[in-house]
Order: structure tokens, then C-alpha cells, then sequence
């Protein structure tokens, strides 16, 4: 197969018309590049996981063309209806009690579905011409780094989709948050653009421990081909090292990418993956990942980096 890259201007209908025939697309969101199909045709949804070499097991997340339809797909409870009207659109996913309406391949099997609803301009033009909710994991190789560009998704991607639709860089770069909502208590089974610090206001906030509370929450996940150690400020490069930035020089590495100039780190997440990949394509011997704080976004930044370490 051959896969095409359009612009958003003529992408919108192409990409409609793929989902409604049943078949699966790129899209740009405002976290990453995500492959969408039809979350209500059970088959449609099984080519995701094939294109992906993704497990079953690891549901998809669902993203509704309006914030109504969450009541469809959900059981839906006055603190995520509090949620939703604050954060969406946007980069938070909210984890419900399911209704009949989700097949159980995007669920697998659990009873619970993911929903986000999308704030990227383009995404929404797709689900507003589609008229229907879409499944969307990142579209990625299961287990590898989240695309931020069409390049990228060519790179995971290329001969197992017919479209990606080109918007250029995605504006957060890192997933969504993800929360999962029972009665009062918000627990956040992945860190992302909406904090923890922003969700306290909701509820009771619990952050899960990394990688064991999402299904497809492996300990070892977003990860380049190249070994990546997160620096404990003490590790001397080796001579084919390379350095993922945050406040060192890069003196001695052989190659060096800064994730913030500016110590920004809305502009850390932003960079992160794309840096990553960059670096996995140098041909070095280990990625050295520099510490950034742990303060808002840096907690999501950080629990990327473990992944990406985790072997
Ligand atoms: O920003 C994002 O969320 C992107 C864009 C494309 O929307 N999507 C994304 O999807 O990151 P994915 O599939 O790569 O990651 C979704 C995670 C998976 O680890 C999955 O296990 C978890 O969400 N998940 C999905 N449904 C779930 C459920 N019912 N309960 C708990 N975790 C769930
Ligand atoms: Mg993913």
C-alpha cells in the first residue's frame, strides 16, 4: 500500500471518506499524530491494532466529535461532567464506566472506554465531517517513540496506512492526560499537559505509580532502538554518546540536542520526541537523558524519559 501525506486543506474530506468506508488514518491532534478509524465498527478498529503491531489487549482511546456525545458512550458522573466542560476540547483523556454502544475491541474487553475530545483544528474538521466518534492510539509502532510530525508517522508508519494528513508540528508533543474518574476520587494513570496540579481542583487526586495503572502502561514504552539512561549527573560520555539537553553544555558528547534553551518546559515537551528520534537516528551508542524537574508538565516529561529507559 501506498501511503499518501496530503495538507489539512484537502486531507479533511479524504480523511472523512477513508473512516466512513472503514478504514484507517493519520491525523494530527494537539498532542501527537494519532491513527483514527470508526470507534463504533469493530473492524475498522481491528486494523488499527494491525497496522500498529499493537497488542488486543491495550485499549484505544475514543475521541467524540462534540462533548455530548459522552453521554452515549459513557456512564458519566457530575465530576468528569465537570471535567470535560472545563478541559475540553483539549489534552485530557477522562477513563468512564462504558455503555453497550463501545465495541469491545476498543475497550478490550474492560468496562471501561478512554475519551478525549480533540482541540486540534483539523482533527475536529475530520470528526465534524466524519459525524461519529473515532478511535485514535498515537500512530506509532507499538512500544516506539509518538510521532509530532507527518515525517514522523511516515517513519512508524509508511506502506500499512493510505493517508496521513500533514499539519505540521503538534503544539504540546507529549500524550494526553489521563484520568481515571470513580465518585470524587481522579486518579492519573499517565501524566501529561493537564497537571496534577490543574486536576486538584476536581477532586481527590492520586497519581498512579508509573507504568503499572494503564493496560498498555508497560514498564518500557516511547522508546528509541538506542539505549537511553537518564543522567544522575555524575555519567562521563563515552565518545559515541549523545546528550538529551535540559540545562548541561553537551561538552564531550558526540552529538547533543536541547530539549529548552529557554529552561521552558512547555517548550521540553514540545521538543522531546522529535530530539529523541533525532539522536536514535545518529547511530550512537547510548542516548544520555538530562533530569528536568518534576514541577507540572516536567512530571509527564520525566515519566517519558523513564519509559524510554526502561529495558
Ligand atoms: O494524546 C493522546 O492521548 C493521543 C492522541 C492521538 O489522542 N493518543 C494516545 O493513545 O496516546 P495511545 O493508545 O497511544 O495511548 C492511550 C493509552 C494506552 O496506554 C491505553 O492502554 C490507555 O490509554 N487506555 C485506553 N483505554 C483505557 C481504559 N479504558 N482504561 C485505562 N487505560 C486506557
Ligand atoms: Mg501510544
Amino acid at each position: 500500500m501506498k501511503t499518501l501525506v496530503v495538507p489539512s486543506d484537502s486531507g479533511v474530506s479524504a480523511a472523512a471518506a477513508i473512516l466512513a468506508s472503514g478504514g484507517i488514518v493519520a491525523l494530527p491532534t494537539e498532542t501527537v499524530y494519532g491513527l483514527g478509524a470508526d470507534a463504533l465498527n469493530p473492524a475498522a478498529c481491528a486494523a488499527i491494532f494491525e497496522a500498529k503491531d499493537r497488542p488486543l489487549s491495550d485499549p484505544l482511546i475514543v475521541h467524540v466529535p462534540d462533548p455530548d456525545w459522552i453521554f452515549r458512550l459513557a456512564e458519566i458522573s457530575p465530576p468528569a461532567a465537570r471535567l470535560a466542560e472545563c478541559f475540553w476540547p483539549g489534552p485530557l483523556t477522562i477513563v468512564l464506566p462504558r455503555t453497550r454502544l463501545v465495541p469491545c475491541i476498543v475497550t478490550s474487553g474492560q468496562e471501561t472506554v478512554a475519551l478525549r475530545m480533540s482541540a486540534h483544528p483539523v482533527f475536529q474538521a475530520v470528526a465534524a465531517a466524519f459525524g461519529r466518534p473515532i478511535a485514535a492510539p498515537s500512530a506509532n509502532r507499538f512500544g516506539r517513540i509518538s510521532p509530532t510530525s507527518a515525517e514522523h508517522v511516515v517513519a512508524e508508519l509508511e506502506g500499512r496506512i493510505p493517508l496521513v494528513v500533514d499539519a505540521g508540528p503538534c503544539a504540546h508533543g507529549i500524550e494526553s492526560t489521563i484520568v481515571h474518574v470513580t465518585g470524587d476520587r481522579l486518579r492519573i494513570l499517565r501524566r501529561g499537559p493537564v497537571t496534577a496540579e490543574q486536576l486538584a481542583e476536581f477532586g481527590d487526586v492520586q497519581e498512579a505509580r508509573d507504568g503499572i495503572a494503564v493496560p498498555g502502561g508497560l514498564k518500557s514504552h516511547y522508546a528509541p532502538r538506542t539505549p537511553l539512561v537518564i543522567s544522575d549527573g555524575l555519567l562521563k560520555p563515552g565518545p559515541n554518546d549523545g546528550l538529551l539537553a535540559w540545562d548541561g553544555t553537551g561538552e564531550g558528547f558526540r552529538r547533543v540536542e536541547f530539549l529548552s534553551p529557554a529552561q521552558d518546559l512547555r517548550e521540553a515537551a514540545a521538543n522531546l520526541y522529535a530530539a529523541m528520534r533525532r539522536l536514535d537516528e545518529a547511530g550512537l551508542d547510548r542516548i544520555i537523558a538530562e533530569r528536568v524537574p518534576e514541577t507540572g508538565l516536567g512530571a509527564a516529561v520525566m515519566e517519558r524519559l523513564r519509559k524510554a529507559s526502561a529495558r
